[in-house]
């Protein structure tokens, strides 16, 4: 074969497979255009999925009025600061590790609490390094909030009370 020859075949085959997928982007489009309107299936599907696979159970984080009358702000903060010093504090301060004062200690948190609320709150915001110990800052969790930490503050200074 010359290569005049074999460009021409090679050309029209070219031409040929254009053509042919071509015509097959214009059957998917006729067939797929008959399928149910393409909005309306999806979302009939994504709700028949989402009923599918929701989950078993939810976290209501709605208000029951009845109850935030009956529980005073007072007891709600105080609950707040435990459940903060709960996951954040508990781990040093229950046990004394490494110096750290003692929940319901008095004798150690009567020095403490001389130097004033505020600046406990600040230092077990930003850190604290004293004398036999290290006060990681917000208990070492830099997501907390600076509220959050100074509830805790509170509720172990209510436990020295
Ligand atoms: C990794 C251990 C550790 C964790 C976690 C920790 N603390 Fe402490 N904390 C200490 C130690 C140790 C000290 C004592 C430092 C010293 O005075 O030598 C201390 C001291 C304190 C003091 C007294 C500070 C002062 O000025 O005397 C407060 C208040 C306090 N922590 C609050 C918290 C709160 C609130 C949390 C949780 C958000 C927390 N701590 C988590 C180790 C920890």
């Amino acid at each position: 074969m010359t290569d005049r020859a074999f460009m021409k075949s090679f050309l029209i085959l070219l031409a040929a497979l254009v053509a042919f997928t071509i015509l097959l982007f214009i059957i998917a489009q006729v067939i797929g255009g008959k399928a149910k309107s393409p909005d309306v299936a999806a979302t009939a599907d994504a709700k028949a999925v989402a009923e599918r696979i929701k989950p078993v159970g939810e976290v209501s984080v709605k208000t029951n009025p009845v109850m935030d009358a009956l529980i005073p702000t007072a007891k709600a903060a105080a609950n707040k600061g435990k459940a903060v010093y709960d996951a954040n504090c508990a781990a040093c301060h229950t046990a004394g590790v490494a110096f750290a004062p003692k929940l319901g200690d008095k004798a150690a948190w009567k020095a403490r609490i001389s130097k004033g609320k505020e600046t406990l709150y600040r230092n077990s915001i930003k850190g604290f390094k004293g004398e036999k110990g290290f006060m990681p800052a917000k208990g070492g969790n830099a997501g907390l909030a600076e509220a959050d930490v100074k509830a805790a503050v509170d509720y172990m200074i209510s436990k020295v009370k």
